[in-house]
């Protein structure tokens, strides 16, 4: 395990220039003023003041809509039709660079698609994070494809891939991972593994929408990728989902299981073409209200990334000074995004305190903070019983990453507005915690 030992760079300066000026010891990570009223002040679980007194009021509200979803929305309702499908599909290809993308009703539903695109034989194995949603996986039963499940690095929460080094079947064709909470996969280094055993590259880009990895955004490093806009994602459309497509045939066969409508659009010597009358079962068109406000959103995605990116940073940048709190890892070369939640793992040795004892006096000065952990699928019994699969799932007795983000996870808020006054507050309140951290463990 990598541990905590990938620190970055200004973690690691920070904490050296606090130990050698003894102020780590000393519990002091304020700054001026506020230190000394941190070592003098009474924790709130003990009667004194709260570091936090801001309201959270509506810092969290997910979707954010506002006048152009609204327009959107009345012209659409003015003159129905399913216009914003296409013309969102036209907007998504040009902000990936994209030759085939297909709009779906939801992200399960982009992800069957992309199953059913893959055609491999049935037997076929796909691996994927064992701590995921379950959408991720499922659908793979109704082409008789089994899962692997990789552990998650408990740093990053993403697939690990030297367990799916260790994972390998003969029967294993894909790799499937997720870019979990706005977090890319280590993208680079699976392709090249992918490349090396001739596995075909997937990605679950539910969570990510706009984060990318060397300049290239996560959704276009797979052969296939999926989006969701459910309501809590970076772009939300209440419900929706996307199908990002590299190549022709995996574009037809997928937009053919689901869309009736699409191989009449197709060259005449696509082989998906004669199947305009019928498509292959299932009708997976996204509503156009979606894709409508899908559009809207596109426009505002960098900036809103960018918005909630600097905020974060501003939080975090001081809350990982204090010893024994890991973010999320952000390796240096990618641009991460955020999603629902800013995640810490928490080191009990370090902070000299139980993950325990620091959540109770963080949530009595006021933050709003909980243990977290993985989103484990393994233990769910629908993996466990053979009448659903083409053979049963192998499932490893213990994924050791997953457990110790259950052990270690800590969850704070992603703010999805400015909130200055809060933030400051919750460095102070995690400031003073720290500070009375010997009390705490006793
Ligand atoms: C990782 C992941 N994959 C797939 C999905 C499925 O997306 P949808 O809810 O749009 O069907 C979700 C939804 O939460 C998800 O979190």
């Amino acid at each position: 395990m990598q541990g905590d030992t990938n620190r970055s760079r200004a973690q690691n300066s920070r904490r050296m220039f606090l130990k050698s000026t003894g102020a780590l010891a000393a519990g002091m990570y304020l700054s001026g003023s506020d230190t000394a009223k941190a070592q003098v002040e009474t924790l709130a679980m003990n009667g004194g003041p709260k570091a936090v007194t801001a309201s959270h009021g509506d810092a969290t509200t997910w979707p954010r809509y506002g006048k152009e979803e609204e327009e959107a929305v009345v012209e659409l309702v003015r003159s129905p039709g399913y216009g914003p499908i296409e013309a969102l599909e036209k907007d998504w290809k040009g902000f990936f660079g994209l030759p085939y993308c297909k709009a779906h009703y939801n992200g399960t539903s982009a992800i069957t698609a992309m199953f059913f695109a893959l055609n491999l034989p049935p037997g076929s194995e796909i691996m994927v994070p064992c701590s995921t949603f379950w959408a991720t996986i499922m659908p793979m039963r109704f082409f008789g494809l089994v899962p692997i499940f990789i552990d998650i690095h408990p740093r990053t929460l993403n697939f690990d891939l030297e367990d799916a080094k260790r994972k390998l079947t003969k029967n294993t064709k894909a790799m499937f991972p997720v870019h979990y909470l706005g977090m890319p996969a280590d993208m680079d280094h699976i392709s090249d593994f992918a490349k090396e055993k001739g596995l075909i590259v997937l990605e679950d880009a539910c969570h990510a929408h706009g984060a990318s990895m060397h300049g290239k955004p996560m959704g276009a490093w797979g052969r296939m990728a999926c989006f969701s806009f459910q309501a809590s994602k970076p772009l939300p459309a209440i419900e929706g989902g996307m199908g990002n497509y590299q190549n022709r045939e995996d574009y037809e066969r997928a937009a053919t299981l689901g869309h009736y409508e699409c191989p009449q659009t197709f060259p005449a010597d696509s082989k998906y073409a004669k199947y305009g009358l019928t498509g292959l079962g299932l009708k997976l068109r996204m509503h156009p209200m979606a894709a409508a406000l899908a559009r809207c959103q596109l426009k505002k995605l960098a900036k809103r990334n960018a918005d909630g990116i600097a905020q974060t940073r501003r939080l975090n940048d001081r809350l990982i000074q204090l010893p024994g709190l890991y973010e999320q890892q952000n390796r240096p070369d990618v641009e991460r995004v955020y999603y629902a939640a800013n995640r810490f793992l928490f080191n009990e040795k370090e902070a000299g305190m139980s993950r325990a004892a620091c959540i109770k006096a963080l949530a009595a000065e006021g933050v709003s903070v909980g243990a977290a952990g993985a989103q484990f699928q393994c233990d769910a019994p629908a993996y466990h019983e053979a009448e659903w699969w083409h053979h049963l799932p192998v499932i490893a007795e213990t994924f050791p990453g997953a457990e110790e983000v259950n052990q270690r996870g800590i969850s704070l808020p992603y703010f999805t507005k400015d909130v200055p006054e809060l933030i400051d507050q919750y460095i102070k309140a995690f400031e003073k915690v720290w500070a009375h951290r010997k009390e705490l463990a006793s």
